[in-house]
């Protein structure tokens, strides 16, 4: 799957940047309250605004404390996916628990040099976990490769069936780096200055999605080439 970020858009052309990525999978809105990452964006009434112009299934990522306040608000409003950070909370399943009450998909982020060890055990109280690839806060930084280690550790858990989750990713995803991804077992790709900063971004969404399907395949062959002991 492959979920734009709007945080590379025209925020001034909001509904048209929405229109121009025609067959993304989720539509990624970056929520930042200038305390839990030092920039601020955009919040949940603009969020209500841009429920009402796209069928897109939206996947809020709060990057705000307190989001034991604010999360079950974005599932209230019709987000399909609300994550929220590890690191903003002392009770993660509580939050969780609120945004599936409220009717949607919960996941839990975490940032690059947070472990994903101590969260493995609540993970089943989630439907996503969103690995950042970058500090949170900007978009076009650089992917930061150690934490795929993350995703391939809990992609593994997911094979073995002792999870079901989306493993998401998130920061730095371009044509260059989309096949590491994919590599380490990521199913959903963020990506914002890749998608948003061409003339295309509709067509950008396809050639991504074209990439990380093919080192899927490669990686399936792989599998049953060698299956295992
Ligand atoms: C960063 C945000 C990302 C950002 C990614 O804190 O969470 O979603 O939009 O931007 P790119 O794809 O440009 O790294
Ligand atoms: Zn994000």
């Amino acid at each position: 799957m492959i979920a734009p970020s709007i945080l590379s858009a025209d925020f001034a052309r909001l509904a048209d940047e929405l229109a121009a990525i025609e067959g993304a999978d989720w539509v990624h809105v970056d929520v930042m309250d200038n305390h839990f990452v030092p920039n601020l964006t955009l919040g949940l009434p603009i969020v209500q605004s841009l429920l009402k112009v796209t069928d897109i299934p939206m996947d809020c990522h709060l990057m705000i404390e307190n989001p034991e306040r604010w999360a079950p608000g974005y599932a209230e409003a019709g987000a399909y996916n609300v994550t929220f950070h590890a690191e903003a909370t002392d009770n993660p399943i509580a939050v969780a628990r609120d945004i599936r009450a409220a009717g949607a998909k919960a996941g839990l982020s975490v940032k690059p040099n947070t472990p994903i060890e101590p969260y493995l055990e609540i993970l089943r109280e989630f439907d996503t976990l969103l690995v950042m690839s970058v500090e949170p806060g900007f978009g076009g930084q650089s992917f930061i490769a150690h934490v795929l280690d993350k995703a391939k550790q809990v992609r593994r858990l997911v094979d073995a069936g002792e999870l079901r989750l989306v493993v998401e990713i998130d920061g730095g995803i371009n044509m260059d780096t989309i096949e590491q991804a994919a590599e380490a077992g990521v199913d959903c790709f963020v990506a914002g200055s890749a998608v948003y900063g061409t003339p295309d971004p509709a067509a950008t969404v396809e050639v991504l999605r074209q990439k990380a399907i093919a080192v899927d395949a490669a990686l399936s062959q792989r599998r049953t080439q060698s299956p295992p002991q």
